[in-house]
């Protein structure tokens, strides 16, 4: 039997009730009920993403989500796509933590989630708004970098753009961008992230939901352009942050969150205790 992943605590993990500081990223027709299950089963926080789904079909969905696992899940919402306010509703009150992207944080919409049950986070791409989204009440803030994967909302690396933001807000920060191995978890913990965000590592899982269909795909929307796809394609989302590159094998999203977790304690410990005496 497979090994539980090593608890690492940290703000993140105390405040959203998981026990690995890891956030599977909210991507679009990517992150569906098994792999956020999965990486909830695992430990780390999954995150679904169904933008455009109406509010009943919202409901089946985060209803199923339920029904996998008893561990917390959030769901993302990139706020261009948003149709209906009424999802936001229907979902704080089933998921852990409701997040949003691509909008000036908002007290309102906070407010709303908080309402409902669930914690509310924004995921940002400067100091700037890194401090909006605390003034909006957000119990914590997701910092973007330039390394990122996607839909790119920070315009800097990751590691100073962390920095600065941990120096200006109070709430715990999670980071994304570029973030795929065990010491890229272990550095961004050490630069004073509560928590890292992972989105193209992911995406090489077997649980993820990779869209086939033949599909129109409107302006904003997070479709990964694939084989098939025609059209303006260099106006679709990044499909893959510059963490690429170690991401060379599909595995099981508990086998990632397992190798990360382990991995990231021994780096610290090691980076803590000095050099290994001759
Ligand atoms: C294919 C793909 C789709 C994405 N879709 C969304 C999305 O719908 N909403 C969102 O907030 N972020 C989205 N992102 C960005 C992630 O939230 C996160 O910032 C990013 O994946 C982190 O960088 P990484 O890919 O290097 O791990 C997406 C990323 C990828 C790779």
């Amino acid at each position: 039997m497979a090994t539980a992943p090593p608890s690492l605590r940290t703000r993140f993990t105390e405040l959203v009730g998981c026990t690995v500081p890891v956030q599977l990223a909210g991507m679009g027709w990517v992150s569906g009920v098994d792999l956020s299950a999965a990486v909830s089963q695992a430990g780390g926080l999954g995150m679904v993403a169904f933008p455009m789904a109406t509010p009943e079909a919202l409901t089946g969905l985060l209803e199923d989500v339920r029904r996998r696992t008893t561990r917390p899940v959030g769901i993302n919402f990139l706020l261009p796509l948003l149709q209906d306010h009424a999802c936001i509703d229907i979902a704080a009150e089933r998921m852990s933590v409701v997040e949003f992207l691509w909008a000036t944080p908002s007290p309102r919409l906070v407010a709303r989630v908080q309402a409902g049950g669930a914690l509310a986070a924004w995921q940002v791409g400067s100091v700037e708004e890194a401090r909006e989204a605390a003034y909006a009440g957000c119990d914590f803030v997701v910092v973007q970098g330039v390394e990122a994967g996607g839909h790119v909302r920070g315009s800097r690396a990751l590691l100073p753009l962390l920095g600065e933001v941990v120096e200006h807000v109070d709430i715990p920060v999670v980071a994304a961008g570029g973030i795929a191995t065990a010491r890229s978890v272990a550095a961004v913990l050490a630069a004073g992230a509560d928590g890292a965000r992972i989105g193209t590592r992911f995406i090489a899982t077997t649980e993820t939901l990779l869209a086939g269909a033949a599909v129109p795909v409107p302006a904003s929307s997070p479709f990964c352009p694939t084989r098939t796809t025609t059209g303006q394609v260099d106006a679709m989302p990044l499909y893959a942050g510059e963490a690429v590159g170690a991401v060379t094998r599909i595995e099981p999203a508990a086998d990632v969150i397992r190798e990360l977790a382990t991995g990231a304690v021994a780096l610290l410990n090691r980076a803590l205790s000095g050099p290994d005496p001759d």
